[in-house]
């Protein structure tokens, strides 16, 4: 425990010239192929594990009012009605079939048991000599980081760009230590080994803005990332607003995978994204703001030095574990993404290794209509970590919350890492 509080910290203070961060949990919204940043009123090309607020839907206008169409976000802070997405994982078992990896919480991100989904974070980068203000992305600002095509590492390493997405292989409870993308366990391919604690995505989205538009054709040109790297630099020129630096961390338990009986015999390793990638090089995310009024704008001016601890941020408002978990939506895609084994990955995905960039393989008679009658996506079942997600006693560990700091709304339900709904042990 006092292992983990220390490599956290770590972390935090590894990374120059930052002055905070806010660092919160959000479980799953829904699980679906939609996409209504690149493919707006349409069936999506790949599956989504989707965040945040629920007025998610296969077209978001820019002119939607997400805190006013949501009733409920699967978030910590109750004013963000955002949503956040990326591709899902899977595990390609020896005879071809597809299972969905799970999605577990992160360390320190309780109190209680997240249900899938990610950590987000909101740092204020400092940089050396301009943009020295945070400016708060506004409504209608969504953006996208990464390219689903991309099969090879193929960006200049000198670049910012070129850690924007990496993974970390966990061995057991460890964190690791290092800047996500940057530390000994760190990869910018899915890691090679197996990864006894699951594996950890590490995503940044770009944080300098031309601060005129809301979203671009590529939902990338109006943002870009820091000259020379992600933090304690300064925004080029040609976008000279500096946002928020938002990060995401998701967790797959790739636990059950492990067995060496159940990985390739050529040396290669088993895990493929929903795209039909099997080397993670195009492992991408989405973002829609949806934070209500300008509860983003105070917090970053006044939530300093808060640890990455929900409640040290007081201007925002947290909500316990199980409400989080339980503001769902159906999914709108008449078809089967998760637990159980597939013959294929759903839409028109076949696996393409690269090194050449993907091309996307239309008509394959996958679904491409939403149903009228949305179902909810596979059973509501809550990973148990192999880490604590809060302290349990009175002493304070720098970067992780107490247990009893965010009450359950239910009261009376026993303890927190084991409160309903549903959480069993993995497989
Ligand atoms: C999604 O959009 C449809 C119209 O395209 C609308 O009928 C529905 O209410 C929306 N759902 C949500 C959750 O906003
Ligand atoms: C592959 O193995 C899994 C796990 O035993 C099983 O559920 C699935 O049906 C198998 N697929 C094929 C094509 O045999």
């Amino acid at each position: 425990m006092r292992r983990i509080a220390q490599s956290v910290w770590i972390v935090v203070l590894a990374i120059p010239a930052v002055y905070a961060q806010l660092r919160f949990p959000c479980s799953q919204l829904v699980t679906e192929r939609l996409d209504p940043l690149v493919t707006p009123g349409e069936v999506s090309p790949h599956l989504h594990q989707i965040v945040g607020g629920n007025a998610f839907n296969i077209t978001m206008d820019p002119e939607n009012d997400l805190p006013g169409l949501s009733t409920c976000t699967t978030c910590r802070f109750v004013e963000d009605k955002s949503n956040y997405w990326t591709a899902v994982m899977y595990f390609k078992h020896p005879n071809g079939s597809f299972i969905r990896v799970p999605q577990m919480a992160n360390h320190n991100t309780g109190p209680g048991i997240q249900d899938g989904g990610m950590t987000v974070y909101y740092f204020q980068p400092r940089a050396p000599t301009s943009n020295l203000n945070i400016v708060a992305f506004r409504k209608g600002f969504r953006m996208r980081v990464g390219n689903p095509m991309r099969r090879r590492n193929d960006i200049d390493p000198s670049s910012t760009e070129a850690t924007a997405t990496s993974f970390r292989c966990f061995v057991g409870s460890d964190p690791g230590v290092g800047l996500p993308g940057s530390g000994p366990a760190d990869s910018f391919e899915f890691p090679s080994v197996p990864c006894s604690g699951g594996i950890r995505s590490n995503i940044y989205f770009p944080q300098c803005w031309n601060g005129v538009d809301l979203d671009s054709p590529d939902h990338e040109s109006h943002v870009a990332h820091p000259i020379g790297a992600l933090f304690g630099t300064d925004c080029p020129s040609t976008h000279p607003v500096r946002l928020p630096l938002l990060f995401m961390e998701i967790v797959w338990d790739t636990r059950p995978f492990n067995d060496p009986a159940l990985w390739p015999q050529d040396g290669t390793q088993p895990f493929v994204f929903s795209m039909g990638d099997p080397t993670g090089y195009g492992q991408h995310a989405d973002y829609v703001f949806g934070w209500e009024g300008d509860s983003l704008q105070r917090a970053m001016e006044v939530c300093f030095g808060g640890e990455g601890i929900a409640t040290n941020c007081p201007v925002l408002t947290v909500q316990d574990t199980d409400s989080m978990n339980n503001c769902k939506q159906g999914a709108k895609v008449p078809e089967v993404t998760e637990g159980q084994y597939l013959e294929k990955l759903p839409g028109c995905n076949p696996l393409q290794g690269g090194p050449e960039p993907a091309t996307s393989i239309p008509n394959c008679n996958a679904p491409s209509t939403t149903t009228a009658a949305p179902v909810p996506t596979g059973p509501s079942v809550v990973v148990i970590p192999p880490w604590t997600v809060c302290n349990p006693g009175t002493v304070h560990q720098v970067g992780v919350p107490f247990c009893d700091s965010i009450p359950p709304k239910t009261g009376t339900a026993g303890p927190l890492q084991t409160s309903p709904p549903a959480i069993v042990t993995p497989f």
